[in-house]
């Protein structure tokens, strides 16, 4: 009753209201930057990326460019945020690379489970060549690949303790949209729910999924924690972005304008990807402090996860190719050893 209750509520694009926003007015005649995306302004790596490109944007290119930042999901959502960019309905945008499979396959490697030991090894393969390559992919749909913004890895939460992978059975769990997330789901004899981001705290309340999976700063900073048993530390999968702007638009802009947008954009994402680890971190540290439940993980714990979910590299190997997932291994620094 209270599942069918709350796929209604779904159903009806009802959600949770977000705090109001102030928006800032740009001038007459400055270049309007407008970056759409779905989590909190603040104390969230791309929250604070936005924010803090938008405070330098406003301040040194004042009179010539205006950065409009709209959080919380608050003009598109994920699904809708790519459309938009391709149009040239926003600038700037940075959906989690999980929700890029309708323009390509090749994202799915960042998707794939237990691929990363941790972030070093993510921001040694991103910055290799094969890495930097894997920016360029949306081209084809007119948008440019500016660069990696990190959050973390991903843990389990569900309405019940997890420990190992036969405690999710028979659970519903919220995934992005992912067909490599669905597959791990299911090998743990669980169920997948595609959901939008804005839609997860409700569904996990009310009971329309049991669980989710997701970064120490989404799973606090959109206070997922609070409805449910506690998190699992399972560092299971990456949750990364690329930041994107339409081709078109960028090369539209005065050469020199948009040489001082990229120097602050390349700046800003340094310092961004430079204080993420901190950010999660301190989120992570916040669940513990508000007295909610994290559960860590015995290596053999961990690695009954890995086993379960490992095979399922096997049925996405062939479309995002297997020269490209060994690349991503490599950069492990104990596989090397
Ligand atoms: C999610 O949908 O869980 C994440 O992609 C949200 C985000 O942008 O971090």
């Amino acid at each position: 009753m209270r599942r069918a209750f709350t796929a209604v509520i779904l159903a009806l694009g009802i959600v949770f209201a977000a705090p109001a926003f102030a928006q800032i007015d740009c001038k007459l005649g400055e270049v309007v930057i407008k970056f759409s995306h779905v989590v909190p302004p603040r104390g969230h790596p791309k929250g604070d990326f936005a924010r803090m490109l938008a405070e330098r944007v406003n301040t040194e290119m004042n009179g010539r460019a205006c950065m409009q930042v709209f959080p919380f999901s608050q003009l598109y959502d994920d699904e809708k945020v790519m459309e938009a960019l391709i149009l040239g309905d926003v600038q700037l945008a940075a959906p989690s690379l999980s929700k890029l499979e309708v323009y390509t396959n090749k994202y799915r490697l960042f998707d794939l489970p237990f691929l990363f030991e941790d972030m070093d090894a993510v921001q040694r393969f991103t910055a290799s060549e094969k890495g930097q390559e894997l920016l360029g992919v949306m081209s084809d749909f007119g948008v440019v690949g500016l660069g990696y913004l990190f959050d973390g890895l991903k843990h389990f939460s569900a309405d019940k303790p997890l420990l190992v992978p036969s405690d999710g059975a028979g659970l519903k769990f919220r995934v992005q949209n992912s067909d490599v997330a669905v597959a791990m789901i299911e090998a743990m004899g669980a169920s997948a729910q595609k959901l939008a981001f804005k839609e997860v705290y409700g569904a996990l309340q009310l009971g329309v999924v049991d669980g989710q999976e997701n970064s120490w700063s989404n799973i606090f900073t959109s206070r997922f924690f609070e409805v449910q048993d506690g998190i699992t530390e399972t560092n299971h999968q990456l949750l990364a972005y690329v930041v994107f702007a339409p081709k078109e638009w960028l090369e539209s802009l005065e050469p020199d304008l948009r040489e001082q947008f990229l120097t602050i954009f390349r700046e800003t994402l340094v310092k961004a990807n430079g204080q993420a680890a901190k950010t999660s971190e301190e989120n992570r540290q916040r669940i513990v402090d508000a007295g909610y439940t994290v559960r860590e993980l015995t290596p053999e714990q961990r690695q009954q996860w890995s086993d379960v979910m490992r095979p399922v590299w096997g049925e996405f190997e062939d479309e995002i190719g297997k020269d490209l997932i060994d690349a991503a291994e490599a950069a492990n620094v104990t596989k090397n050893n």
